[in-house]
């Protein structure tokens, strides 16, 4: 039986014959070059960091550290099929800062920066029940695309969503007497106001409280700052800042594109 508006196969001509063969040739050979040289675990740093080729070293990193709950997993990979999903942190440097919320007990946690919620996800499922995650981003649609894994992980009671300029939900959240209370925070939003972040996500933290900060190498663009990059000429300054500031202790690692720790004294 032929679908109205489709052509059986012996009226299509000999050029459209092997015009579809040698599409369904290319597709399979993709499929086959996907499968072999992309490691699942490493793509979204591969992507991150626009080295479209394998890596055996990180890949052996990840096959002998990661430890990614299912929904986290089925997250990322969803997330890969997303045009902006070079935006979506780094496996290795969301389980780090698991990793390090958990050693500090953390209990509030603020995420800048939402996208389709890895992080935000990654981190609720440390906390305890009554822990919170507050989560600030302005892009709604990316949100949506994540909320489903919150809720798959039963999670999704401690992420609480502030949809406005991060700059705004800071503000509120210090104009509302929360300074001093929370245990972690992760800046990764626009890179212009990363200073106005980091300010107020100090006022925002306790004493022992992390701070990570995203893209501080920004592809190594750092190293020669462009006078008419407003982004890296931002990073970069915030760096310099940091190195000097007495008020935290701080690391800066070249985990992903680069994330500075800073804990405050
Ligand atoms: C790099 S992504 C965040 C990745 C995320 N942390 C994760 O776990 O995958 C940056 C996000 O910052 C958001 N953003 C950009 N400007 C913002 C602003 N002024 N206030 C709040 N969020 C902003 C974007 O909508 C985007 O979702």
């Amino acid at each position: 039986l032929t679908q109205p508006g489709t052509m059986p196969m012996s009226s299509m001509s000999k050029e459209a014959l092997i015009g579809t063969a040698t599409l369904g040739v290319v597709f399979t050979v993709g499929v086959w070059i996907g499968k072999k040289y992309f490691h699942p675990h490493t793509l979204s740093s591969l992507l991150k960091s626009h080295k479209m080729k394998n890596d055996p070293l990180m890949n052996y990193v990840l096959d002998h550290s990661l430890r990614e709950h299912s929904v986290l997993k089925k997250l990322r990979l969803c997330t890969l099929g997303h045009p902006k999903c070079e935006m979506m942190v780094a496996c290795e440097h969301a389980q780090l800062m698991g990793n390090l919320a958990r050693l500090i007990n953390a209990k509030k946690v603020l995420e800048i920066g939402v996208y389709t919620g890895y992080n935000a996800l990654n981190m609720a499922l440390i906390l305890p029940d009554d822990g919170k995650v507050i989560a600030c981003d302005i892009n709604e649609d990316y949100i949506s695309i994540g909320k489903p894994f919150w809720k798959e992980a039963g999670v999704d009671h401690k992420i609480e969503l502030r949809i406005k300029p991060a700059i705004q939900t800071l503000e509120e959240l210090l104009t509302a007497g929360e300074a001093e209370t929370f245990d972690f925070a992760f800046i990764d939003a626009d890179k212009v106001n990363m200073d106005e972040y980091y300010e107020r996500s100090l006022r925002l933290l306790r004493r022992g409280g992390v701070m990570a900060i995203d893209n501080v190498l920004w592809g190594g663009k750092v190293l020669n700052p462009d006078k008419n990059d407003l982004d890296t000429q931002s990073i970069h300054r915030l760096n310099e800042k940091i190195v000097q500031d007495t008020r935290v202790i701080v690391s800066m690692l070249t985990i992903a594109d680069g994330v500075t720790l800073a804990i405050k004294i």
